[in-house]
């Protein structure tokens, strides 16, 4: 068993510490934040993430929390990189925490492997390695062992991953980070650092090329008279196509996606290449979110006055991240045509990114009132959202679903307006609200 020293206490540090421990490996885990690690060295998580509370209790004895980069480096025998890489200005990765990295490690014996698991553009591990020869570091080993895990699954992601991906310049090193992992059982995939690099970029631009591409075909079926489900089952049921990925839906956010694409397309344009395919998908994807405003004013006229409900707020189910939520540009939409927006998520907690946005505790709460409701995360908890008490206390009971999870029949049958993604509407109707009994009034 090894010691493991963990830079950054993100989902990534975080997820790959508590897991290392759960194998036998001792870990320290480091991060700059007080507001990381204090928590977490009171026995509290900083962010919510399914299973983690569990893992890293279990595994407290093999598990250190620290300010202090000597704590985490002194003896490692690996040096795992989870720190932030979130976009400058211009697009590119913003490396300037990889590097903080350097600059904070302390002298090291031995041969620690420094490890890349921050998501990082194709060369940078030549620099990083260069870097390190320059500072006299050469005895430090370096691998690219990029990340593959989602949010919300991120403890079964690691535990159980469709590869492993290992990039080494020296092959001793790659052998080492590959020994480390010898008890998950998946295949490893052995590459140049460059590669592994890219492996992980391409991965991420694939998935949203398919997002935004059931995301297109999505608004040809509402122009057509198709419907986006039906054809995405069709589709994905094709062997060379497989299913995942072709929900249709308000497109994708969160702390990776946007960047990476940003990252991919910038670190092509520095190279010389128009990389027109990710180009598109980002256009698409930025494009998609807005469709909704356009949704709702197709039943309801202009906005202005009119109350929406944003049920759910985090960037996707099972995460309180707030990273690029699709649910950010929608708020700043409603509120810049003058509606007034609640919003509702079981476990994000926006504070500022949501600033004008009432925020309420429970979708009953949200949805009082208001002219739509839509569905802008998928939370299990919204699967049940067309109850005639929901129906009862709107202004206007429109349901715009904007993850496609409800059943379009079942919604009208219950006396909802229905706006999906991708199928087919409800045509425009009058709203008499029913007689209800709380409040012995209609409108
Ligand atoms: N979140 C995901 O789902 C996911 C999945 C795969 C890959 N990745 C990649 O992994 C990397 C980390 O992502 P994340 O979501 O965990 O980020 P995060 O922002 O949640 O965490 C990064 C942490 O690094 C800390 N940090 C900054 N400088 C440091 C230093 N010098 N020493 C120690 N800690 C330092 C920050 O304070 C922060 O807490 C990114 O490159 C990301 O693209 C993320």
């Amino acid at each position: 068993m090894s010691k493991i020293g963990i830079f950054g206490a993100g989902w990534v540090g975080l997820v790959t510490g508590a897991c290392f421990a759960e194998l036998g490996h001792t870990v320290v885990i480091r991060d700059v934040a007080t507001e990381r690690i204090e928590p977490l060295q009171q026995g509290d998580l900083p962010f919510y993430e399914p299973e983690l509370a569990d893992v890293v209790e279990r595994n407290r004895h093999r598990l250190t929390f620290t300010l202090d980069p000597a704590e985490a480096a002194g003896d490692a025998e690996f040096l795992y990189v989870c720190v932030g890489t979130p976009s400058t200005y211009s697009g590119d990765a913003n490396l300037s925490y990889v590097w903080s990295v350097l600059d904070d490690l302390p002298e090291l014996d031995g041969r620690p492997v420094l490890v890349m698991k921050s998501t990082v553009p194709v060369g940078t591990g030549e620099k990083v390695r260069s870097a390190l020869d320059a500072r006299g570091l050469e005895h430090i080993g370096y691998a690219s062992n990029p990340e593959f895990l989602s949010e919300g699954t991120a403890i079964r992601d690691f535990m159980h991953p469709d590869r492993i991906v290992i990039g080494a310049f020296e092959p001793a090193d790659g052998d080492r980070v590959e020994e480390l992992h010898e008890s998950l059982e998946a295949p490893i995939v052995r590459s140049d650092v460059g590669s592994a690099e890219m492996i992980k970029l391409a991965a991420n631009a694939f998935l949203m090329t398919r997002i935004s591409f059931i995301n297109e075909i999505a608004n040809v079926c509402e122009l057509v008279g198709a419907d986006v489900q039906e054809v995405a089952r069709g589709v994905g049921l094709d062997h060379r196509l497989g299913p995942h990925f072709l929900r249709a839906g308000i497109g994708y956010g969160g702390s990776c996606f946007p960047k990476d694409a940003s990252a991919l397309k910038q670190l092509a344009s520095n190279s010389g290449y128009h990389f027109q395919l990710l180009s598109a998908v980002i256009e698409v994807n930025e494009l998609q979110k807005r469709r909704v405003v356009a949704k709702l004013v197709k039943h309801l006229g202009k906005l202005r006055g009119k109350r929406v409900a944003l049920l759910g707020l985090a960037f996707k189910p099972n995460t309180d991240d707030m990273r690029e939520a699709p649910s950010i540009v929608l708020a700043s939409r409603l509120l810049a045509e003058g509606a007034e927006v609640r919003g509702w998520d079981p476990v994000a907690e926006p504070g500022e990114l949501l600033k004008g946005v009432e925020i309420s505790g429970t979708v009953a709460e949200a949805v009082k009132d208001a002219d739509a409701a839509v569905i802008v995360t998928e939370w299990d908890e919204l699967r049940a959202l067309a109850s005639p008490e929901i129906r009862n206390s709107m202004r206007t009971p429109l349901i715009v679903d904007g993850r496609n999870v409800l059943d379009p029949n079942a919604v009208r049958k219950a006396g909802f307006a229905y706006e999906g993604i991708g199928r087919a509407s409800s045509p425009l109707v009058d709203f008499p609200r029913p007689q209800s009994p709380s409040t012995g009034s209609s409108e």
